[in-house]
């Protein structure tokens, strides 16, 4: 499950120590803590891997602790996960389920760039029936993109590749901003779109409304802060004292459409 496919939990979780730290050896160069899967670039450095700044605690009887609480009787806290109890368990009402969520995306332990790494990795394991015995069978059953593999996060190509917003809308109609003989710049504006800040806005034109055969494409940027994007698209080489009929779309950086659409519209040339 590690990202460089070279660390088991029991690397750190020794078994024969009670699932905590075994090894003494590492404990003289580290004081007590276990090297992870990712390097380091540190010339010479032993062990060359990111150090855990903690001697891995035995989890034995980890799933047993409550959520974090204090009790007014002992005057003391009770429960949680990690040393310093920070997997409080108060969302999940369950600690060791909090706790689990770290280990496969912490930098200095298993080190995948996020949870649907880790999902992929294990739906790869010749160990993944433990999982389909909790989570039911199938449940690993997942239609990832052909290039999972090649890609930094499987996640991230989720993302790009599916809507992530509602349906964008337009929210003031195409118009002209600037006209002269041989240029236009048209400008509309639609509610936020999702994926990337960058998106193109599109102007499909032709100087015949049943033929919009000619683009134009402009790079937007969106501002997160804004509810709103407003575009704006340069149409160059026009002829001068010409009737054009346009509509307009938008894309994301990876030409994912934003799903809007606008009637024909018509501009003149000077
Ligand atoms: C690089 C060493 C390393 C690896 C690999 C590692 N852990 Fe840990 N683990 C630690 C350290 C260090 C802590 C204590 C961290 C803290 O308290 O801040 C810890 C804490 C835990 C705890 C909390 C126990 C308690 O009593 O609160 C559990 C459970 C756990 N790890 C499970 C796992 C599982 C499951 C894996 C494999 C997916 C794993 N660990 C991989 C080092 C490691």
């Amino acid at each position: 499950m590690a990202v460089n496919n070279n660390l088991a939990c029991s690397y750190c979780h020794d078994p024969a120590a009670g699932y905590g730290n075994g090894s003494s050896v590492l404990s003289v160069f580290t004081g007590g803590s276990n090297p992870g899967s990712a390097s380091i670039t540190v010339h010479g450095a032993f062990p060359n891997n990111r150090i855990a700044k903690r001697s891995p605690n035995s989890y034995v009887y980890a799933p047993y602790f409550p959520p974090l609480q204090h009790n007014i009787t002992q005057g003391d806290f009770y429960g949680g996960n990690f040393w310093d109890a920070r997997a409080t368990g108060y969302r999940l009402q369950n600690s060791a389920a909090e706790q689990g969520q770290d280990p496969p995306v912490d930098p200095k332990e298993m080190a995948n760039p996020d949870t649907a790494c880790a999902v992929w990795k294990l739906s790869l394991r010749n160990y993944k029936f433990f999982f389909e015995q909790v989570w039911g069978t199938g449940s690993l059953d997942i239609a990832w993109p052909s290039d999972v593999s090649t890609k930094h996060s499987p996640v991230d190509r989720v993302i790009a590749a599916a809507p992530t917003h509602d349906p964008v809308q337009i929210t003031a109609a195409p118009e002209l901003e600037t006209v002269n003989d041989t240029l236009a710049i048209i400008r509309w504006t639609s509610t936020k779109p999702g994926g990337t800040d960058l998106h193109y806005g599109i102007v499909h034109y032709g100087t015949d409304a049943t033929n919009l055969s000619q683009v134009a494409k402009s790079p937007n940027r969106r501002n997160s802060s804004h509810p709103d994007m407003i575009f704006r698209v340069r149409v160059a080489g026009l002829k001068p004292q010409t009737t054009y009929y346009y509509t307009v779309e938008s894309t994301s950086a990876t030409a994912v459409n934003d799903g809007v659409s606008s009637r024909i519209r018509t501009f003149k040339t000077r």
